[in-house]
């Protein structure tokens, strides 16, 4: 921690100066370890009112796994706004992803500099994380490689050697056993943070990252990638076994619109006369830019199923280039291709249900369920009693209930966006049954009135 901040500070006197000249204009180069602490900083310094810079740890060699806040109240949890995420750069050699997000936090901030309303709004009603790189061992292995055309897998798996997205708990497994055996089917982690700490097969990055995805209530969430370009949707891990079956989650018409939502945006990932990346590829359940991860190859222990079923964060797949390293003079062309998706992606969040679960009295019910009549899939209230219940359009029958309150049921129609307010008033049954007693009193009362004993 204390380290951290030196090197903030260090930094931060360097690109003062700098920055002045460049007028905040994003500059389309690769940004080893030491130059990514330095872009996020110069954006906190040209931003610092909706921006802030925090680690969630550091990874197996030492090297902290940074995020860059944008909110108009960074470091607080504001009751009822969104919590948003994008992770990129988990496999080291994927490097893309690591560099849109740091030109997207570049644009963001000139663009709210500049008095763009849509991304004024974006920032005042959702607090956005931007993770660029979850495997910085991996990438400065990558990067390190001399020449140009970099190895298709050096620098993929962390310092240990460990792939992390196939290193998180597998919990694909119970959920196909729950679906046929009866059990839960969300927060499948409830109460195990400490097996999680005490878990030796976790790399530190995924612990770091599981921890993360526990401690704050994020909604949705993507995962950018290589190798491939199209956006992957839940589940990635398939039913059998098998290694290619479309895998549904419940959220499936959801799950799809979302991904959807990338890919329309994107030119080159919705373009339906697009060739394979090579020659030999099975792209056959690619379709308009997305597919589902099981149909095209199962994936266990994966993050993206992972935030679904631990909790109430969906998150989706990106592959973003067909080249895993391109060469630096054509990533201004892949920020072209991709920002008006990354921005678009984030406003999603602002789809479906969302409210307030509060008892009579006004206070919030937080742990409280939130569930829809034919999706078999409960989000939980966060601290507040707020959640935000991401849905497609359609007429939904939506329940909140807690233990020791009587459930309410409520209809819904939802739009395609923005989302629609439903709150809701819980009554415990203590409150249920001292009106029942008053009411028996009541009763009691009439009665030897009217009788005169
Ligand atoms: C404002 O931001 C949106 C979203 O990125 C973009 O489509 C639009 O062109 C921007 N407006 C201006 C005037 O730059
Ligand atoms: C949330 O509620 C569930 C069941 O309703 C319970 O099992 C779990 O322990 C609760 N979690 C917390 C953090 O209170
Ligand atoms: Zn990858």
């Amino acid at each position: 921690m204390k380290h951290f901040l030196a090197v903030v500070f260090g930094a931060a006197v360097v690109t003062l100066v700098s920055a002045a000249g460049t007028d905040g204009a994003i500059s389309f180069e690769y940004h080893r370890y030491e130059e990514l602490r330095k872009a996020l900083v110069s954006v906190w310094l040209q931003c610092p009112t909706i921006t802030r810079i925090y680690t969630i740890g550091e990874s197996f060699e030492g090297r902290e796994l940074l995020v860059l806040e944008m909110s108009d109240n960074p470091g607080t949890h504001e009751p009822g706004e969104p919590e948003f995420k994008y992770i990129a750069n988990m496999h080291g050699n994927e490097a893309v992803g690591r560099e849109l997000l740091i030109y997207l936090a570049q644009y963001l901030c000139n663009q709210y500099q500049q008095g763009n309303e849509t991304i004024i709004d974006l920032i005042h009603n959702t607090r956005i994380h931007l993770m660029p790189s979850m495997n910085p061992d991996g990438f400065e292995k990558a990067a390190s490689q001399p020449g140009e055309i970099k190895d298709w897998f050096v620098g993929r798996s962390n310092a240990q050697g460990v792939d992390l997205n196939r290193n998180f708990p597998d919990l694909d497994r119970i959920i196909y056993i729950n679906e046929r055996e009866g059990g839960a089917n969300n927060h499948l982690l409830q109460n195990m943070k400490k097996a999680v700490d005490e878990n030796t097969k976790l790399a530190p990055e995924t612990k770091a990252v599981i921890h993360w995805i526990m401690d704050i209530p994020f909604v949705l969430s993507a995962n950018l990638h290589g190798g491939d370009v199209v956006a992957n949707y839940p589940y990635d891990e398939t039913r059998t076994g098998s290694t290619h079956e479309y895998s549904a989650s419940p959220d499936d018409v959801m799950f799809k619109s979302l991904a959807r939502a990338y890919s329309m945006y994107n030119p080159v990932m919705s373009d339906p006369h697009r060739a394979p990346c090579r020659k030999n590829d099975d792209d056959s359940s690619f379709k308009d830019g997305i597919t589902n991860g099981g149909a095209w190859y199962s994936v266990p222990g994966g993050m993206q199923d992972f935030n679904y079923l631990s909790s109430n964060c969906f998150e989706i797949t990106l592959e973003l280039s067909c080249d895993k390293f391109p060469n630096e003079e054509t990533l201004k062309s892949y920020w072209e291709q991709n920002r008006n998706s990354l921005v678009n992606y984030i406003e999603q969040v602002h789809r479906g249900v969302k409210g307030f679960v509060r008892d009579l009295q006004g206070d919030p019910i937080s742990n409280a369920t939130v569930s829809v009549e034919g999706i078999d899939h409960d989000i939980t209230t966060a601290k507040d009693g707020d959640y935000w219940r991401l849905l497609a359009p359609g007429n939904y029958k939506v329940a909140a209930s807690a233990p020791g309150y009587l459930t309410v049921i409520k209809k819904v129609a939802v739009p395609y966006s923005p989302a629609t307010r439903v709150d809701f008033e819980l009554e415990s049954l203590m409150e249920r049954k001292e009106e029942e007693r008053e009411e028996l009193m009541d009763w009691w009362k009439m009665m030897s009135e009217t009788l005169n004993f």
